[in-house]
């Protein structure tokens, strides 16, 4: 009886295809784990919940935050208990580097849908990010910032694998355009308190100042900071990657982030089929959800390509054949024509300068110029 049972519960098993997504469910990220799922849901709807026969499982699992012991113990009960196929999500740097060892002994594809640190994909040939890198963002701000006439920054990021990455690309490429970093701020990770800091960015008096912080509620803070100790009025512009400006949360910001001028790859202005197509499927299954960011997008095109390779091999989900399906795929995301560089296993893409701007009566990042099939350059 027990033999026969094991015999059925096997053969249910694979009859699904399992999915375990790990992210920030809770605490100050937890936005970032409901934007996953909320793009996850949106490609479900437009795309069926079969792949190959099989059907699609997700299996949510809540980090609470940049907590790696957390993330990674969750991992492993994926791996052994739930015996996904993938393991996907991964909101936070700290999160992809406690979950990289555990997807590559057990050979499991890890499609990463944000953590930017450049460094990620290079633990294990088992990850693949089908996000950005914080390198690949930064280049393009610093030289669009060079040829536009900013010749004198302060940078400010978040103390941690993307913020450092972000601030040492944007300096190399900004002092390499024959720009000047006056001074180069890290703030805590976890709830920096920005008016010291923005006091110290006014008293350097700077043309503008570079921002990385992670999406969320501290753009909101950096912003009511920005305003309230007079920035804006003594001229210092903000320039910035698009996580300050993320969408999501842009509604939010008030009147402060209005010109604010970011590099990205995602906006929810994009003006494609695609991209039309991902907003309704968004409303339609988030209808509490807001205006959906580049998570959102991101988690949209990591089910992209796990149905893709799904599809490839005929839903029988081997670890080494599943990455070799993923080197070198392209797909049209809501955000453009993206591809996984064969070599690094990481997202290849346009990165847009945009602007916020009204559009009707709410705040958008309006992209007003591009470069084509940017690489990670941190590698
Ligand atoms: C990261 O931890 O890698 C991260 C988090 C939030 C962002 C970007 C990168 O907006």
């Amino acid at each position: 009886m027990a033999a026969l049972l094991g015999a059925a519960m096997a053969a249910q098993a694979q009859e699904t295809i399992k999915v375990g997504l790990v992210a920030p469910f809770s605490g100050p990220f937890a936005d970032y784990g409901k934007m996953m799922e909320g793009g996850i849901k949106a490609y479900m709807k437009d795309h069926g919940d079969k792949v190959a026969g099989k059907k699609i499982e997700v299996i949510i699992k809540d980090t609470t935050g940049p907590v790696p012991e957390v993330a990674k113990r969750l991992a492993q009960e994926l791996v052994v208990r739930d015996k996904v196929d993938f393991l996907a999500g991964f909101g936070l740097t700290p999160e992809a580097l406690a979950a990289a060892p555990v997807a590559d002994q057990a050979k499991k594809p890890m499609v990463i849908m944000n953590a930017a640190t450049s460094v990620i994909t290079t633990k294990s040939p088992y990850i693949t990010r089908v996000s950005m890198t914080l390198p690949q963002i930064s280049a393009p701000m610093a030289t669009w910032a060079v040829k536009n006439g900013v010749k004198r920054v302060v940078t400010l990021v978040a103390d941690y694998g993307p913020g450092i990455d972000a601030e040492t690309t944007f300096r190399t490429n900004f002092i390499g355009g024959g720009g000047q970093v006056l001074e180069s701020i890290r703030v805590p990770l976890r709830n920096p308190e920005f008016a010291p800091f923005v006091q110290r960015i006014k008293d350097a008096k700077p043309e503008a100042v570079f921002i990385f912080l992670p999406a969320g509620e501290q753009a909101i803070g950096f912003m009511k900071a920005y305003r309230e100790r007079g920035l804006a009025d003594a001229g210092i512009k903000v320039i910035a990657t698009g996580d300050l400006t993320d969408d999501h949360v842009l509604p939010a910001m008030g009147d402060s982030v209005n010109g604010v001028i970011t590099s990205f790859h995602y906006s929810a202005a994009h003006k494609s089929p695609e991209n039309q197509k991902f907003l309704k499927s968004f409303a339609d299954t988030n209808p509490n959800g807001g205006r959906p960011n580049f998570m959102a997008a991101a988690a949209y095109d990591g089910m992209h390509v796990i149905y893709e390779v799904s599809k490839k091999l005929n839903g029988k989900i081997d670890g080494e054949k599943a990455m070799a399906a993923i080197k070198g795929m392209k797909i049209t995301s809501p955000r453009g024509p993206i591809s996984i560089d064969p070599e690094t296993r990481d997202v290849v893409q346009t990165v847009y300068i945009r602007k916020v701007e009204k559009v009707g009566n709410e705040f958008y990042n309006v992209e007003f110029d591009k470069v084509a099939d940017v690489k990670d350059p941190g590698k």
